[in-house]
């Protein structure tokens, strides 16, 4: 079922297009799921025309083999696993496994994959140094992303990115240090010590340790925390060429240093339009606070003049709704209810749901609850602050970078990202001395 970038190609025929005087067959490519694609490569060349589509709403930037996303259908699938099925038996490790490696590890490969990122945690003690330099109260995804780019100047001269190891170990190394980064990020922000990885926990109980235990007591970690965690990182963990990932892509394709890359997906990651949405949907609910003032969010979210949308609704591929928020949901009553939770803003959050999906303005233009919608809900019970939300998305989709990252450097088609533009600015005109304007 998985493709590999070289066996894609023009099965579907050609479109012939009649552009400048001229007549141009373009090949049409057959992906092994989804829509076929215009090939526009030549159109160039051929016709001196150039094809415009902000935003990429029609554009395919890769070939990829990695997560495949039926918008129409609700439909995601981790290199042929469906979500639902992976959310079901998989674990976080496990599934990033499977997207670096295209299939799913046997026992031996998993306890090698486990054993090489729980043995990359540790940080090099300068980076303390690095986090001092942050007010107490930085944001940490501001912290995130200067503190993932600094590892670049850790791992530089000595990477050699030909050597399908070395690429690998990059891979282990940000998977690994990523959730103690986003650890101390907290522990800076809250003015506690900063703690050591422990090895011998499995990933999730792991970082759990590392952002909340402190030096005067030991943590009893819930395991209906540590498992809600987990599954919200499998959930996280990828999702093909999104505004991070394609971040990610772009900056890889000039061949800057991967953890480079990865600070700028953090970056990307930020905005309210992508990750930041789980944070935005909070403060949201929050302002909303009951269930009675439903109804004036949903007209302020219709209200174009307002400058106001509903975080945690709408996507650009998901039409019909979208499969990671129909799992999240549901964890979200268990885990609340397993914690012994009794959080008003679920009410808000549901009431503002079914008021959405009932209403023209949503139905018509296909805005369904994403993933974000409930999952800061799920964060707060596990006593994650707001401003955490989106370290905890970064951590997870750290997985799927690499993974993006690790396919673009074998991909044959290779090349930097270029996109053109149309411009718009002032004919050319001559320079003018200062006196004379
Ligand atoms: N509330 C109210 N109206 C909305 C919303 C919303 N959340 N989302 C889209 N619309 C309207 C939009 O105004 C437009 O209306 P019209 O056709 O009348 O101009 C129409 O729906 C289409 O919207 P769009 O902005 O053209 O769609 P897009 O594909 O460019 O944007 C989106 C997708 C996710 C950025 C957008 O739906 C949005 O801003 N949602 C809220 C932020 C959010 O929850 N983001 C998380 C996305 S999922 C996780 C992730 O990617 O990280």
């Amino acid at each position: 079922m998985s493709a590999t970038p070289s066996n894609v190609g023009p099965k579907a025929g050609t479109v012939a297009v009649q552009a400048a005087g001229k007549s141009v067959e373009l090949p049409i490519l057959s992906p092994t799921l989804g829509n076929d694609c215009v090939d526009i490569g030549k159109l160039p060349k051929e016709t001196g025309l150039f094809t415009y589509d902000p935003g990429f709403t029609a554009t395919a930037s890769c070939k990829s083999a990695i997560t495949y996303i039926d918008g129409d259908e609700g439909v995601l699938l981790y290199r042929g696993y469906p979500i639902d099925q992976l959310a079901k038996e998989s674990s976080f490790l496990e599934v990033a496994y499977l997207l670096m490696n295209g299939e799913l590890p046997d026992a031996r490969q998993m306890g090698e994959f486990d054993h090489d990122v729980a043995h990359h945690t540790m940080l090099h003690e300068a980076f303390k140094n690095f986090l001092g330099g942050f007010r107490h109260d930085a944001h940490p995804m501001a912290m995130l992303v200067g503190m993932i780019g600094s590892m670049a100047s850790f791992y530089h001269n000595d990477l050699d990115y030909d050597d399908p190891e070395e690429r690998r170990m990059a891979a282990i190394r940000m998977i690994a240090k990523v959730p103690t980064i986003a650890a101390a990020c907290y522990r800076h922000s809250m003015g506690w010590p900063l703690r050591f990885p422990r090895n011998n926990l499995p990933y999730v109980d792991r970082f759990l340790h590392m952002m909340f235990e402190v030096p005067s007591e030991p943590l009893v970690l819930n395991p209906v925390a540590a498992k809600a965690l987990d599954l919200l990182f499998i959930l996280h963990a990828d999702h093909e060429q999104n505004a991070s990932t394609s971040t990610v892509r772009l900056v890889g394709s000039t061949g800057a240093n991967p953890y480079a890359c990865i600070a700028s997906g953090v970056a990307a990651l930020w905005g309210p339009a992508h990750g930041g949405a789980n944070e935005a949907v909070l403060k949201m609910l929050a302002e909303i606070g009951t269930a009675k003032n439903v109804q004036s969010a949903i007209d302020r979210a219709k209200d174009k003049e307002s400058g106001f949308r509903l975080m945690g609704f709408g996507h650009r591929v998901y039409k019909n709704f979208d499969p990671r928020a129909k799992i999240i949901r549901e964890m979200c009553h268990k885990v609340l209810e397993e914690l012994g939770i009794d959080d008003p803003l679920l009410e808000v959050a549901m009431r503002l749901e079914e008021a959405a999906l009932k209403d023209d303005y949503f139905v018509q233009r296909k805005l369904y609850p994403n993933v974000d919608f409930y999952s800061g809900i799920i964060y707060k019970a596990l006593k994650i602050p707001t401003e955490m939300f989106t370290v905890m998305f970064a951590i997870a989709r750290t997985a799927g970078w690499m993974a993006h990252w690790l396919e673009q450097q074998t991909d044959p088609e290779f090349k930097i990202g270029r996109p053109r533009q149309i411009y718009t600015g002032s004919g050319i005109r001559d320079y003018m001395a200062v006196d004379k304007r």
